[in-house]
């Protein structure tokens, strides 16, 4: 079953063809984190308008994509010999599209995009979580066929490559159930539980900001870019993560996290950095920090969020002994937290590439796939956004 994904909840505006929810045929992403980095985080209106200027495109090229590229990696079927077909859309058996959570104007673009193609195509349709969509990445096995990320100000092609391609699905294992999954991403930060597809239980999640907001607002008052995650663990690399102890959130809940205060005790320590109290602006504190100071501020701040997810990863996991533990969402892309889940976890774990992992339709087709066989599809007369849908 070929199933085409559209992810649009944020600002990355995505499309990707997988098939039976574990082979990817093609990955394309416009990422708009060029406009959105000189106002420091997403403008939803500007976000919502870049998605309508893209998206048709970006879903022509993953068709496109899918059904030239077969051939070259599968060692399952397609030939070199093989002639493309001349409509990809006769290859397509279903569409699958972001309902929520996410941002409302951006749902909407590519809500409306999938229920036409989906009326005009005659495809069946399905509104799917964005958050599940997440854990499902970890579905897709790691064969590179080449992700197009596009950068939209420049409008220049810039093709990352995924993991490995020199593993084969023959190598490769689906993760098993039951599974905790740590989705850990811009809007959430979550523990769960999975005894099965669409079987889970919540075992805890943020009583406030999730880490990778937190990251990110500590990115602004640090003087770093947007996105903080990366540019935070960049800056870290240099750093020294036991310059500026920072606090642990103390909660009565063993699996729920708190980052609001870690972002405050951070800032509150930078103002002190710099001989101020709280009533400074937390604008104007980057240009009092030296270049060392960053470092070590990005470097403390990380290690004490990452430790906190990696704690109560392993308290999980010695309570539920899951078979397969995975991570999911832009903050599983973070190379440190991958190093110290793999140090503190006492089993192996296989990570999603980081192009898997920050938002993309890939696992959007993957999760669509998995609820095909388990449900009717959606009317994609009515099929509407969900702003604020929990897990
Ligand atoms: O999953 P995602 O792309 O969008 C949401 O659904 O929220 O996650 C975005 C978040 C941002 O907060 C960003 O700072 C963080 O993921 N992020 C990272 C990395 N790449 C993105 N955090 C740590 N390390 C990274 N390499
Ligand atoms: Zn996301």
């Amino acid at each position: 079953m070929v199933i085409l994904g559209i992810e649009t909840s944020c600002d990355e505006t995505a499309a990707s063809v997988v098939r039976d929810g574990t082979e990817l045929l093609s990955n394309v992403i416009v990422s708009q984190i060029d406009i959105h980095k000189e106002f420091g985080g997403v403008v939803p209106e500007v976000a919502a308008r870049s998605h309508i200027e893209v998206i048709l495109p970006v879903i022509e090229k993953a068709l496109q994509d899918a059904f030239s590229m077969t051939a070259v990696n599968s060692d399952q079927r397609a030939t070199s010999s093989e002639q493309p077909p001349s409509d990809p859309w006769d290859q397509i058996d279903a569409i699958g599209v972001t309902k929520g959570p996410g941002l409302i104007g951006s749902l909407l673009i590519g809500v409306l995009t999938a229920r036409t193609l989906a009326l005009v195509k005659n495809k069946p349709l399905y509104g799917v979580h964005h958050v599940l969509g997440h854990v499902y990445a970890n579905f897709i096995a790691p064969i590179d066929r080449g992700t197009r990320v596009w950068n939209l100000e420049s409008g220049a092609k810039t093709p990352k490559p995924l993991a490995s391609s020199t593993q084969s699905l023959k190598q490769w294992e689906l993760p098993k159930f039951p599974l905790l999954a740590l989705i850990v991403s811009g809007g959430h930060s979550q523990l769960v539980l999975f005894d099965d597809h669409f079987k889970y239980q919540l075992l805890g999640q943020t009583r406030d900001d999730a880490v990778g907001e937190a990251f990110d607002k500590v990115a602004k008052i640090l003087g770093l870019p947007y996105p903080g995650g990366p540019s935070i663990g960049q800056a870290a690399l240099e750093g020294n993560p036991g310059a500026y102890p920072l606090p642990d959130a103390r909660l009565d809940s063993p699996y729920d996290f708190s980052f609001s205060g870690l972002k405050t005790a951070t800032l509150r320590r930078a103002q002190a950095e710099i001989g101020q109290d709280y009533n400074f602006s937390s604008g104007r504190i980057a240009e009092r920090l030296s270049e060392a100071q960053v470092k070590d501020f990005a470097a403390s701040f990380q290690h004490a969020a990452i430790s906190t997810l990696v704690k109560k990863t392993c308290l999980a996991y010695d309570e539920y002994r899951p078979a397969s533990v995975v991570i999911a969402g832009g903050v599983a892309a973070s190379p440190y937290l991958r190093e110290k889940l793999r140090e503190a976890l006492p089993i192996d774990i296989e990570y999603a590439p980081g192009v898997l992992c920050t938002d993309n339709a890939a696992m959007i087709a993957s999760l669509t796939y998995f609820e095909s066989l388990r449900r009717e599809p959606d009317d994609p007369r009515t099929l509407s956004v969900f702003p604020s849908l929990s897990i």
